[in-house]
């Protein structure tokens, strides 16, 4: 086991009526909020009203912006900023999933610093100072709820970076599965793919021994393949979108990769995708992981057998040891088909056009790599997309 530190921050206040409970956390950090988030849902839903009406009984005063879109852009991030700055904010409450969080975090971290946010991104500057965050999430997806990553789409050149930082952790996240209720299917399969991508960038890793982390990974991914298809069949299933929505925190906080350095490559090459054809995060991950799957099990055929046992069934002790990795890989895409994922490019009308275009900017022109299991540059990159052609 590598060494490490683990010092997650972030306070979870988990199970029906969360979100009534965040002005009383609001206020131990600040007087005046802004609430972000996004396309509507939480003003359809209620949900807004009730954070606001939770600020008020707690004595926190509060603006809003709102129109944070799937894969949140930088310039609503510039406005946050300002509008934070303005109003004298002391904290950054998002409604929603990945996006308003990320959002979220991103204004925080800019609201104090005097130069250009986007440095953060570039890597030009590292944050020193931010804002305190609090989320109510709304979809089991991205982790970002109690994450240090914040990602964030540049328009001009469709840049989309990240930046991690512990200054992120959000102070407090709301999550009640009730507030799941409401997704669309295609949302909750994308927030699947994302969660269960979590858990695979962390399990494919070089570091040994890691028995404990590999077994913590194996049994979340196995709640996660019994849990979404009982809430896209049964929207209204609580116990299931309680176990989908812890799942997905515990996929991304970062306990499940102590002891070892995960991967991480198929997300930056996945993040290429949804910054040149602005598709959901989680529906690039069910097309690009089975072709880096395919691309490197060779590299450790016994650890792709491994979770083909332990996770996906395979009976791989009569089993050639390669044939067992593949079937692993064969039944991933099975299972999330079945969620109504699309695992091929085409299948989301995406063509060869823009590949090389991708594999350079993923790469800086092929003078980079991605990924820690194997190290992706501009040639590997390039595989990997006509792979999940
Ligand atoms: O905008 P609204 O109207 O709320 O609609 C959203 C959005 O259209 C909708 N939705 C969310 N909760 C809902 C709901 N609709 C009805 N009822 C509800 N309860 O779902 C859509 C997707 O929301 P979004 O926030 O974009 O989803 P997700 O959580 O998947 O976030 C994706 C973003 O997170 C980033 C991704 O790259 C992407 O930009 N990630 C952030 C990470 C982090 N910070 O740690 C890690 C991840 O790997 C990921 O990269
Ligand atoms: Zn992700």
């Amino acid at each position: 086991m590598d060494d490490f530190v683990f010092h997650n921050t972030t306070k979870i206040i988990f199970g029906r009526g969360a979100e009534t409970r965040v002005g009383e956390e609001a206020k131990a950090f600040a007087s005046k909020v802004l609430i972000h988030y996004g396309g509507g849902s939480a003003k359809k839903s209620g949900l807004f009203d009730r954070v606001a009406a939770s600020l008020k009984a707690a004595g926190v005063s509060y603006v809003e912006l709102g129109g944070v879109a799937p894969n949140p852009r930088l310039s609503l991030v510039r406005q946050g900023i300002e509008l934070c700055r303005k109003e004298k904010v002391g904290l950054v409450l998002a409604i929603g999933g990945g996006s308003a969080i990320d959002s979220s975090k991103a204004i925080a971290l800019g609201v104090p610093y005097s130069g250009d946010v986007w440095d953060f991104f570039t890597g030009a500057a590292v944050p020193t100072e931010a804002l305190p965050i609090g989320t109510v999430l709304t979809i089991p997806a991205a982790g970002s709820e109690a994450s240090t990553g914040c990602v964030i789409t540049k328009e001009e050149g469709l840049f989309k970076r990240a930046v991690n930082s512990e200054l992120i952790y959000p102070r407090f996240s709301a999550l009640n599965p009730e507030l799941a209720f409401t997704l669309p299917k295609e949302q909750v399969a994308n927030g699947a793919a994302d969660i269960m991508s979590h858990l695979f960038e962390r399990y494919f890793t070089n570091s040994r021994p890691v028995e404990l982390t590999d077994r913590l990974i194996e049994a979340t991914l196995r709640t996660v393949i019994d849990a979404a298809p009982r809430v896209l069949a049964t929207p209204g299933d609580y116990d299931a979108w309680a176990e989908l929505m812890w799942a997905g925190t515990i996929a991304h906080n970062n306990l499940l990769n102590t002891g070892r350095v995960g991967d991480w490559g198929s997300h930056d090459i996945e993040h290429e995708l949804s910054a040149s054809y602005d598709i959901a995060h989680g529906a690039g991950l069910a097309v690009v992981f089975p072709a880096w799957m395919k691309y490197v099990y060779k590299h450790d055929v016994p650890r792709f057998a491994q979770i083909a046992g332990r996770v996906w069934g395979v009976d791989n002790a009569y089993m050639d040891q390669e044939r067992a990795a593949l079937a692993g890989i064969e039944r991933l895409e099975g299972f999330w088909q079945h969620l109504g994922l699309k695992v091929r490019l085409s299948g989301l009308g995406i063509g060869a056009e823009r590949i090389p275009e991708m594999a350079d900017k993923l790469t800086n022109k092929g003078t980079s790599t991605v990924g820690n299991f194997i190290k992706v540059g501009r040639k590997e990159a390039e595989a990997i997309y006509r792979l999940a052609l």
